[in-house]
């Protein structure tokens, strides 16, 4: 037993296998930059009021789980529960939208839901996300798909499948609201599903209880009830994403957890992860920067869970990231030796390669082991013997193949081997 333990719900990522979870982070990454998006560094926490007003009074996520407490000021302070609300109160505190539009930003970071602990689902959790701000153009939502999708193929997932639909706009959805109202008010629901008809009906439709669902079957759907303007946005969107080869299906009854989403909304499910398969999801939201005290720009954007993305890649049995921590292994045996081999590891660093040293005085059997695990091509081993010749031994750990190279051209000898 430790003396202590993480905070419950908390997935923790060491090595070897954490070279999986920087591989997700960076491959995803990589396709929002490689699109245009520029990074944007957010602070963990902010006034509660912007969550609150950001993301829905209503949303599960402010009422039930979002991390609250004073500071030692007095103020209260909530640890970000999602980006999109932080992304949009630094574009307008600072301006950003006073340059060209769109502003296309990306993060990557933690995030905080006090969610009941399952297999994929967690208290701090990461994403990956991107906001394009400013642009209301279709094209520009079908990239935000597609560079989501061009991430996880490039990590090698072919079992995710984005679930896509248009949630209105701000003339015909509050007239929907209303019809779905008028209907949910018919059925004889409990006491606390009548309040939510009330506060938010939409996310009826995503009760998950069989009963409910049997009820809501025949409830009215947004998509059946688009303005026009709406129906045309959501049409070229998919135009734009057939031309991009990208796969979707339409799934009418697809409802976010958070509040401020307009016209296009999606999630990438993958179904071999259980109950929480939505590995990532975003969409448009129109509103929300006016929300927030900003002009009436649109914008669109995703985040992407990381922590699930790593479970479905270990789900295909794809293999990202490189689990070797070094390229060179240095096995000094004897003061000397070992003087002289620590300065030349860190020439070899110095030139670009990942070498480790076995420190500790441990003796040949236990520092060649420790070589071997290191997941190294080579290793130096240097002994007395060596020194009095100016040599070092090279030896290839695959093959056991060794030969001596003199210690003044070591440096240039290992680069070489290791660029074979
Ligand atoms: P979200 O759907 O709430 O959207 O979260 C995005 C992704 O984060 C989910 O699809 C899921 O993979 C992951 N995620 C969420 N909660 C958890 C959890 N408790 N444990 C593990 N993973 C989780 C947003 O956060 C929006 N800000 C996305 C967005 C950006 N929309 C527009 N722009």
């Amino acid at each position: 037993m430790s003396m202590f333990n993480a905070p419950k719900g908390i997935p923790e990522y060491y090595p070897p296998e954490s070279a999986r979870f920087l591989a997700v982070r960076d491959t995803l990454g990589e396709a929002a930059r490689r699109a245009g998006y520029g990074y944007i560094e957010l602070p963990l926490f902010e006034d509660t009021a912007l969550f609150a007003r950001g993301v829905g009074e209503s949303t599960d996520v402010v009422t039930k789980e979002m991390y609250t407490f004073p500071d030692q000021g007095g103020r209260s302070i909530t640890l970000r529960p999602e980006g999109t609300a932080g992304v949009i109160r630094s574009v307008i505190e600072h301006g950003l939208d006073r340059g060209q539009l769109p502003l296309k930003l990306y993060y990557s970071g933690a995030f905080f839901r006090y969610e009941r602990p399952q297999a994929g689902r967690y208290r701090q959790l990461q994403q990956v996300g991107v906001e394009a701000i400013g642009v209301d153009d279709p094209a520009l939502d079908a990239e935000v798909i597609a560079v989501a999708d061009e991430g996880y193929r490039r990590l090698g997932l072919t079992g995710h499948r984005i679930e896509l639909t248009s949630l209105g706009d701000s003339t015909c959805r509050p007239e929907y609201r209303v019809k779905l109202q008028e209907f949910l008010r018919g059925l004889p629901l409990d006491e606390e599903t009548r309040r939510r008809v009330e506060l938010n009906p939409l996310r009826v439709l995503d009760d998950k209880r069989p009963e409910v669902q049997e009820m809501v079957a025949d409830a009215p759907l947004m998509a059946d009830h688009l303005s026009e303007q709406a129906a045309e946005h959501y049409e070229s969107v998919k135009a734009h994403l057939r031309d991009l080869g990208v796969p979707f299906t339409e799934n009418p009854r697809l409802v976010r957890g958070l509040d401020y989403y307009t016209k296009t909304t999606f999630e990438f499910v993958h179904d071999g992860l259980g109950a929480q398969s939505g590995i990532g999801g975003g969409g448009r939201y129109d509103g929300l920067m006016a929300d927030l005290g900003g002009s009436e720009l649109s914008g669109v954007g995703f985040g992407l869970g990381l922590d699930r993305t790593v479970l479905a890649c270990e789900v295909e049995g794809v293999s990202v990231g490189d689990e070797t921590r070094c390229d060179v292994y240095c096995v000094p045996l004897g003061e000397q030796g070992k003087r002289r081999l620590v300065s030349i590891a860190g020439q070899l660093r110095a030139a670009g390669l990942r070498v480790d040293v076995s420190y500790g005085g441990k003796g040949l059997k236990g520092a060649m082991k420790a070589a071997d695990r290191s997941g190294a091509r080579y290793a130096l081993v240097l002994g007395d013997r060596d020194l009095e010749a100016d040599s070092v031994q090279l030896k290839e750990l695959a093959t056991g193949e060794q030969r001596s190279v003199s210690l003044e051209d070591v440096v240039e000898q290992v680069r070489t081997v290791l660029a074979r």
